[in-house]
């Protein structure tokens, strides 16, 4: 280690007693943790976990994304969740090196901003198909909605046109998956999997849902395989190029792991976006101006501010992490192989320094200028930066945009929902409950 790198020993370090406030750099008013005061840098070292070294410099933020030979995203998932149990440690987000950059290489296409424009219309025909059943003048949730128009795209993007009974063989045994990620039980086995060394408990329900799912995504392969039936989907990468190196059951595994990875947190964001909606007149009335005048570009900028405003104050990962792989010197600080250093991107979006009166939800802040990497890190940085992320902003605003096109959404002046912590995520605690008028 260099001669002059400052050694973690000299940080701010939190003591035991007070680890139990790490929960609050996660929920919406970070300042509120005590931990807050500890300054920019500190040190956490709780019992039985690796030591942890939080940072909201973004100086060390950024010279940890570009370290990219030096840590590892995937060795923080396995250690603090049960994502191998869901993803299988082979998926992209789990891979390093030379690994990591090949299997980027291979799924990056499909996410480039020509490829992502090309699925505008399959957004809107989801919301077309999905909101004659929102019901009218009665409160629903939201976020449920969420996951059923995620879900729809998700399907067209990763296996583009499917025999219609197998699609809704899929969709079935999609939606139990997720029931069984959502339960109770498993959210249980993940708030575990952290004490027990990064082991996660079989949850039996996960398994078999996991398997019927797999099941019909064979099928698939085999079909495309026996009739060379291709397209511009994600699997028509795989199956039948020369990036053809999986063998059928791993193809299968990172077909369902992007269909994970890209499902919760974008139904998350959907849920923020429309309970923030719902709990400011001020900005649904601009929403209003624009959809009543029929002014579809006003209203694309306006939206754009309001999805980037919406994930800047509630994130659907309020925090990303890289674990040491070799001692290194990250800024000048000293980092010990196996250190995680943690960058909590709710406390850095709720800096004033980067945000005036940052709690305020205040989409003008965007109208301007579009979000600055440098400190607006809802989809992380680095080589692991979500790849997901032109995608997932041109969702929320098509979908948005259709369906404000036909629905307005009464305000409760002041009352977003509070939030609840959803594996590593933050998302609203009564999903998002909103009650919609025709417009
Ligand atoms: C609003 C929705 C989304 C949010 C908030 C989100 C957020 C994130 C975050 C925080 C990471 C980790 C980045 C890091 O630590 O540097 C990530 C990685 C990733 N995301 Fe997303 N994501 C979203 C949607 C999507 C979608 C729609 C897809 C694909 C269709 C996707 C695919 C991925 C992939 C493949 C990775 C791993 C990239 C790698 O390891 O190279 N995400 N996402």
């Amino acid at each position: 280690m260099s001669p002059t790198a400052i050694p973690l020993r000299e940080l701010p370090r939190v003591r035991h007693r007070d680890t139990k406030h790490l929960g609050g750099l996660i929920r919406p008013g970070t300042h509120r943790s005590p931990l807050a005061a500890l300054g920019d840098r500190f040190v956490v070292d709780p019992p039985g976990f690796p030591t942890m070294l939080v940072t909201r410099d973004l100086d060390d933020v950024w010279s940890l994304f570009a370290a990219r030979e030096d840590f590892s995203l995937g060795k923080v998932l396995s250690r603090l969740s049960s994502h191998d149990e869901l993803f299988g440690t082979r998926t992209l987000i789990f891979l390093d090196g030379e690994d990591h950059r090949r299997e980027r290489r291979l799924f990056a296409p499909a996410f480039q901003p020509q490829a992502v424009l090309a699925y505008e219309d399959l957004i809107g025909e989801v919301v077309e198909r999905v909101l004659p059943s929102w019901p009218i003048g009665q409160p629903f949730e939201f976020l449920r909605a969420g996951y059923d128009l995620a879900i729809g795209v998700l399907l067209g993007v990763v296996f583009g046109t499917m025999p219609p009974a197998r699609l809704a063989r899929l969709c079935t045994a999609v939606g139990h998956w997720f029931e069984a990620i959502e339960s109770r039980g498993f959210l249980a086995v993940t708030l575990l999997t952290p004490f027990l060394g990064g082991y996660t408990l079989p949850y039996l329900p996960l398994r078999r849902t996991q398997a019927h799912v797999d099941a019909v995504v064979l099928e698939e392969i085999a079909d495309r395989r026996a009739t060379g039936r291709t397209g511009a989907d994600v699997l028509s990468r795989y199956v039948g190029t020369d990036s053809d190196r999986h063998d059928d059951a791993g193809l299968a595994r990172d077909m369902r792991g992007i269909l994970l990875g890209a499902y919760e947190t974008t139904a998350m964001t959907l849920g923020w976006i429309a309970a923030l909606l719902a709990g400011h007149p001020e900005v649904m009335a601009e929403v209003d101006a624009a959809a009543d005048a029929g002014d579809t570009e006003r209203l694309d900028t306006y939206l754009d501010a309001v999805v980037a405003e919406s994930m800047r104050v509630r994130p659907a990962s309020p925090f990303t992490a890289r674990r040491a792989v070799r001692d290194t010197v990250v800024n000048g600080v000293e980092i010990p192989r196996g250190t995680m250093v943690i960058v909590p991107i709710l406390m850095i979006h709720e800096s004033p320094q980067h945000y005036p009166d940052p709690l305020a939800f205040r989409p003008e802040r965007f109208l301007a200028a579009r979000p600055e990497t440098r400190t607006w890190l809802a989809f992380g940085g680095g080589v692991h930066r979500c790849l997901g992320a032109q995608f997932a902003l041109l969702e929320a605003r098509v979908m948005f945009r259709a369906i404000l096109r036909h629905r307005r959404i009464d305000v409760t002046p002041g009352y977003v929902e509070p939030p609840r912590r959803l594996h590593t995520g933050i998302s609203p605690a009564h999903n998002a409950r909103i009650t919609m008028r025709r417009r």
